[in-house]
């Protein structure tokens, strides 16, 4: 059975000693995990006489059915895992033991140098998997053997060794008191209880227990038992660190009276407007983002965008305002061409890293570049705390609450409004006119009531979804300038969920190539909310409409015409991505919703994509 790398990339672990039914916390836990991976999972209990190991193919669900009445523990560790190498299947599925089923094992990442390790430390031995945790739990135990080590030394051992990102949680059964964890790239929290502590890949996973946290520094290794948790850097040395009190709490996790966690998200985008405006503003509604960041930033010749997926469409949707206001030119990559194809970079760069779960690893490659020449950096991030927050060297925060659907809305819509607000106050310190005269909030708030008003039109929308949508095999979605930008994270959005093939297109561009895919009744949806273009747009419209498309307008009232299917307030022209997106938002919701998919947990997709 052929061992393969990087059997999970973005998986979630969680762990507890030290309580009762330790079963029912880690299968809650892992419910709550369940967007980090959802294709198969696992859990380990043990109490003082039994214990037990348990594994299954597909949703935690699953893995729930399997949980017996006689299962149950004071110590355990469980996983839900989101495959690339080695199928999904149960005996890939984590966690993995130790030949002689001693020690028990879960992991988060990719071990670089897993054939090395099988070759020199383990050729003879047999695994039941396909997975490099495998190779891992099986070298902690050879080096206990061969090496006379305790478990403890074993695995630091076994850390000295490996190369890779991970997230562990070890598990020695003959050793019901204790959970050793290491941490490296991949995210990874101790929980403080009383008289029990949890381990989890995210907060969320078990804010019931307890709401504060111990974050784990890369290359630490950490001893959990119930009453006390012992970090030690890479040399041993014992390393003391504060707690921190998680701002969540679990109603803001909760799906209430939602069907999908992404229709929630989609409602609640008004209500991340008005928060931001009051997050972001002082009593006399100036901006209050601190002086030594928006210094630091006047102070660049050109700002870089570094972001991926959802996010790197946000930073081209904010791009505009962002040069408007503080005529300091912006480039926007996407973070997995950065970090090994840097471009030429100007004398005194400015880097913005755009990530809701600020875990992204693509960003975090280039943020860990970006450190290395010491240039200046600011993560704008959903989640305090993530590694690319605490890596940059300023934070701003989207204060959107959890999102949990994989296809990202509010925070979408949240990064170009914190990018609008601190476009105003840069300008405002460079006495930018165009910036002064700028009333950020004003308009946030005026499009808080333009969502709303968009947001209500559902049943059209879902129409529109049924009429264009219901057999279509591919869609397209064109528009110029910020429509084309709002085109690419339409055409995401639709693709991610409802498995149309979608493509976001400037709409100028279309008649050079890509009309060649225009047939009878191909959807193409056209977005219009720019005055110096929008007769241009309707031409394109008009050319694809000649060859068979079928075309759906969304424009904003002062351009719109009769024929068109939505109608968008008027909002300001450098924000208007912020109205129109919310359709396409909607209309990919529906379409995937009547296709019968998954809305929250789309196929071959996770919320948070931990390693490149
Ligand atoms: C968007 O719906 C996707 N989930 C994905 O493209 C996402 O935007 C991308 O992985 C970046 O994630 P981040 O914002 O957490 O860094």
């Amino acid at each position: 059975m052929p061992i393969e790398s990087g059997n999970c990339i973005m998986c979630g672990i969680v762990g507890i000693v030290g309580k009762k039914h330790a079963e029912k916390i880690i299968l809650s836990g892992l419910g709550r995990l369940e967007y980090r991976g959802y294709d198969s999972a696992g859990l380990f209990v043990s109490n003082d006489d039994t214990q037990h190991l348990v594994k299954s193919q597909g949703r935690i669900k699953n893995l729930e059915e399997k949980i017996t009445k006689d299962i149950n523990g004071t110590i355990g560790i469980g996983h839900t895992r989101w495959a690339t190498h080695g199928k999904p299947s149960e005996r890939n599925a984590h966690p993995q033991t130790s030949s002689d089923h001693r020690l028990v094992l879960v992991h988060n990442g990719v071990i670089e140098n897993f054939e090395e390790i099988q070759k020199e430390y383990l050729a003879d031995d047999h695994f039941d998997g396909e997975t490099d945790t495998e190779i891992v739990v099986h070298l902690i135990s050879a080096l206990m053997a061969k090496e006379s080590l305790s478990t403890k030394a074993a695995f630091k051992k076994a850390l000295s060794l490996i190369r890779g990102s991970y997230a562990f949680a070890l598990v020695d059964t003959q050793d019901k008191e204790t959970i050793y964890v290491a941490k490296n790239k991949s995210p990874l929290l101790i929980g403080l209880g009383e008289g029990f502590n949890v381990i989890c890949s995210d907060a969320i996973a078990m804010l019931d227990q307890t709401s504060h946290f111990v974050e784990i520094a890369d290359g630490e290794m950490v001893t959990v038992t119930a009453c006390a948790i012992h970090i030690e850097d890479e040399k041993g040395n014992l390393v003391y660190r504060e707690s921190y009190e998680a701002q969540l709490d679990l109603n803001d996790i909760e799906k209430g009276a939602y069907p999908f966690y992404m229709l929630k998200e989609i409602d609640e985008q008004p209500a991340v407007m008005r928060r931001l405006i009051s997050d972001y503003s002082d009593e006399k509604k100036q901006v209050t983002i601190n002086d030594s960041l928006l210094q630091q930033i006047s102070a660049c010749d050109r700002l870089y965008i570094i972001a991926c997926g959802t996010s790197y469409n946000a930073g081209c949707a904010a791009k505009n305002v962002l040069e408007t206001m503080t005529q300091i030119p912006v480039e926007i990559h996407l973070s997995s061409e950065f970090s090994y194809n840097m471009p030429l970079l100007s004398k005194k760069p400015f880097f913005i890293f755009l990530s809701q779960s600020g875990e992204t690893a693509d960003s975090r490659q280039v943020l860990v570049q970006i450190n290395h020449f010491d240039f200046p950096s600011l993560t704008i991030t959903n989640v305090a705390g993530s590694t690319l927050s605490r890596e940059a060297k300023h934070t701003l925060l989207l204060h959107a609450g959890p999102e949990i659907a994989v296809a990202s809305t509010k925070a979408y819509t949240a990064q170009i409004a914190v990018l609008a607000i601190l476009a105003k106050a840069i300008g405002k310190n460079k006495g930018i006119d165009a910036s002064i005269d700028f009333d950020v909030f004003g308009e946030l708030s005026i499009i808080a009531a333009a969502m709303e008003a968009v947001i209500n039109e559902k049943g059209t929308i879902s129409q529109l979804a049924k009429d264009h949508l219901k057999h279509t095999r591919n869609a397209f979605y064109i528009g110029r300038g910020n429509d084309y930008n709002v085109s690419l994270e339409a055409s995401l959005k639709l693709k991610e969920i409802s498995y149309i093939q979608t493509e976001g297109f400037a709409a100028g561009e279309l008649k050079h190539g890509t009309i060649a895919l225009i047939e009878e009744k191909t959807p193409v949806f056209g977005i219009i909310t720019n005055g110096k273009t929008s007769a241009h747009t309707r031409g394109n419209l008009k050319e694809v409409e000649s060859r068979g498309a079928d075309t759906i307008v969304i424009a904003s009232a002062s351009l719109a015409k009769e024929t068109d299917a939505v109608i968008l307030p008027e909002v300001h022209p450098l924000l208007t991505s912020l109205v129109s997106v919310i359709p396409t938002q909607l209309i990919a919701y529906f379409a995937c919703l009547q296709r019968g998919y998954d809305v929250d947990k789309p196929r071959n997709l996770a919320k948070s994509v931990t390693v490149e």
